[in-house]
């Protein structure tokens, strides 16, 4: 039996993301073949609002991939930003570090849930494409209020539960593949909102408008393969799921919506 409730299962998360492998295969599938030509990454770099001189602190960096685009912009680096990075997987860490080694910048492990700062530390804190991990959001939004400085801002992007996932569970549910279902997201374009508002007095959602266009369907299935949520899935499966997906293409292509965007969250 598939368990999504995976997504939010410690164990699972912390097995995914114990080196950079399936991060870096469903990076490649988004740079493939996403409609939108922007990328992700850079539509919520465009979008933070960095100072001359400022604290930041990123949690859940991951591959620290939003940051080649800081340590590329010549404006960026005559600020006197204090930049940290961190995730709480050993290998994120070490992979963030010989990435931008020599560059001005701290790394360190950090869990969400005990950030090891004190109060009113960060003007900005980013955490993208993470938050639906933790299974005690409501503890991990309030360690990021307490670090941020009261006119700091939080900008965290995440998925909706209208995009990739609901596609292929939906295709799941045709084939007859079993998986079990449950609140497995704990953090999502829908109920974000709501869950930043008992931490923050404004909070602001914004949508980036993409999907993916697929000729090559071994590659979609290599991405479920990779997937947190989806461990378990049995190999068996790979054909059925590569002939049904060849049988969804119009005009040589998969069409598999895409459901992304961010929130801003502050009191000032
Ligand atoms: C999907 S990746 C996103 C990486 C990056 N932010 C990006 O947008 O490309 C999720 C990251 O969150 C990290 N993570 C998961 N739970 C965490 C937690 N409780 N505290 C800190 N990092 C966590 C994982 O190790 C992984 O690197």
């Amino acid at each position: 039996m598939i368990d999504i409730e995976n997504m939010s299962n410690r164990d699972v998360i912390e097995e995914q993301y114990k080196n950079t492998d399936n991060l870096t295969l469903r990076k490649s599938l988004h740079d493939k073949y996403s409609v939108n030509k922007m990328g992700f990454q850079k539509w919520m770099f465009q979008q933070y609002p960095f100072r001359k001189k400022g604290r930041v602190l990123e949690l859940g960096s991951g591959r620290g991939e939003l940051w080649s685009y800081y340590f590329e912009d010549d404006t960026l680096q005559s600020y006197e930003m204090e930049l940290t990075l961190s995730d709480f997987s050993e290998a994120m860490v070490d992979c963030i570090r010989n990435r931008f080694s020599g560059r001005n910048l701290s790394v360190k492990k950090i869990d969400i849930l005990d950030i090891p700062f004190q109060e009113g530390t960060f003007d900005l804190i980013i955490a993208n494409s993470m938050l639906y991990h933790v299974r005690d959001i409501d503890r991990g939004l309030s360690e990021v209020r307490r670090v941020l400085k009261r006119d700091g801002l939080f900008y965290c992007s995440t998925l909706g539960t209208n995009g990739m996932m609901q596609y292929l569970y939906h295709a799941l549910d045709e084939l007859g593949i079993p998986y079990s279902h449950g609140s497995h997201l704990s953090f999502t374009l829908q109920n974000g909102m709501e869950l930043l508002k008992k931490q923050f007095g404004k909070v602001e959602r914004r949508d980036y408008e993409d999907a993916l266009e697929i000729d090559n369907v071994e590659d979609y299935i290599s991405y479920i393969y990779s997937m947190a949520s989806l461990q378990g899935l049995d190999e068996k499966y790979h054909d059925v799921l590569r002939n049904y997906f060849d049988a969804r293409k119009v005009n040589g292509y998969l069409h598999v919506p895409k459901e992304y965007g961010m929130f801003v969250a502050g009191d000032a």
